[in-house]
């Protein structure tokens, strides 16, 4: 177990004696460390079981530090930056070199966020550096979007949690690189739509626009994966109705489906929105492995707006299974 709190003094303290703090973001939870202190930066990848190639995101209080951690900002990155920060984006940029080459897992671009949950906010303003954080989870499993998710997997290795209740967008930052003409292109599909990217950015860079994509190092196949058996579900529903038992579970965007045990669905999304269904996702993962369901349907969810990041996590999560 470990401490649990909102004393973003004390945290800020212990980040600065190199210890790891968990820090809440709209997006998910983060496993923060002082980004520019090396020693600290390598016990979360201690703590997390994360393989070295795999780079973390660097969190900013102010956009006004880009300048101090990336060699350069492009235009359409600025653009970016003012339509979305504090949000759920990640910028990639040319790193400077202040920033450790651990961190980049050896890149030569750094990952920039300006997180907007107000607790870290206070905190990086107290700080005299900027947090490396990847999602508070180990390596491979889904990502927390509550303190005692976080709590429940890495209480034993994180010096504070700090608390600052459910994550609202749920889904991790949409992370967004840029090609040598300056286009924006997508490497992650996230917590902001591609579609409110491309107003602010204008033409994508298509060709590496993919769900899967290797210039995003760690976006492995295999990734989000519950305990769980996750089998994508068949496009005839009533084969399910015919052969669930008690261990089964349904897990689908919104409503229940009539003849298959009520108790046994989670649906992702209360009122019919996106929004709540990238915010319940994660948990609702979880709570496969909490209800010690055998096997788990997986139905996806209509493929537009925070619908396509839905389906690259689920996508991700099922791919364990595959084989
Ligand atoms: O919402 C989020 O982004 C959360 C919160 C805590 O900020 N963080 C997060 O970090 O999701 P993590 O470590 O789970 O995912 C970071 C991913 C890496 O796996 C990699 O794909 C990409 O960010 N990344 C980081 N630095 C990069 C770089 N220099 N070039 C390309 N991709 C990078
Ligand atoms: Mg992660």
């Amino acid at each position: 177990m470990a401490e649990t709190g909102t004393d973003v003094e004390k945290a800020a303290w212990l980040l600065q004696q190199g210890k790891l703090v968990a820090i809440p973001t709209e997006t998910v939870y983060g496993l923060a460390a002082n980004a520019l202190n090396p020693i600290a930066v390598a016990g979360i990848f201690k703590a997390k079981n994360r393989p070295f190639f795999d780079p973390l995101i660097v969190h900013l209080h102010d956009s006004n530090q880009v300048n101090s951690y990336a060699s350069s900002f492009p235009p359409i990155a600025q653009k970016l930056a003012n339509a979305f920060w504090p949000g759920p984006l990640t910028l990639v940029l040319p790193k400077s070199g202040i920033i450790p080459d651990l961190v980049t897992a050896g890149q030569p671009t750094v990952g920039l966020r300006m997180p907007a949950h107000e607790l870290t906010r206070k905190l990086l303003a107290l700080l005299p550096f900027p947090l490396a954080a990847p999602s508070a989870n180990p390596f491979g499993y889904v990502s927390p979007t509550t303190a005692t998710h976080v709590n429940d997997q890495l209480g034993d290795v994180v010096d504070y949690i700090l608390d600052g209740g459910p994550c609202k967008v749920g889904l991790e930052s949409s992370i967004v690189g840029f090609s040598e003409s300056g286009k924006a292109r997508i490497l992650r599909l996230g917590g902001l739509t591609t579609e409110s990217i491309a107003a602010v950015a204008g033409e994508l860079d298509e060709s590496l626009n993919q769900n899967s994509n290797p210039s995003a190092p760690g976006q492995l196949d295999q990734h989000y994966s519950p305990g769980c058996r996750l089998l994508p579900a068949p496009e005839n529903l009533q084969e399910l109705i015919s052969n669930q038992d008690a261990k089964t579970a349904l897990l689908r965007f919104s409503g229940t489906l009539p003849g298959f045990p009520e108790n046994q669905q989670l649906v992702l999304s209360t009122d019919g929105s996106m929004e709540s269904a990238a915010s319940r996702l994660f948990q609702l993962l979880r709570q496969l492995d909490e209800q010690e369901y055998n096997v788990a349907y997986i139905e996806k969810v209509p493929d537009t707006g925070l619908g396509r990041a839905i389906n690259d996590r689920l996508r991700r999560a099922m791919a364990r299974n595959a084989d």
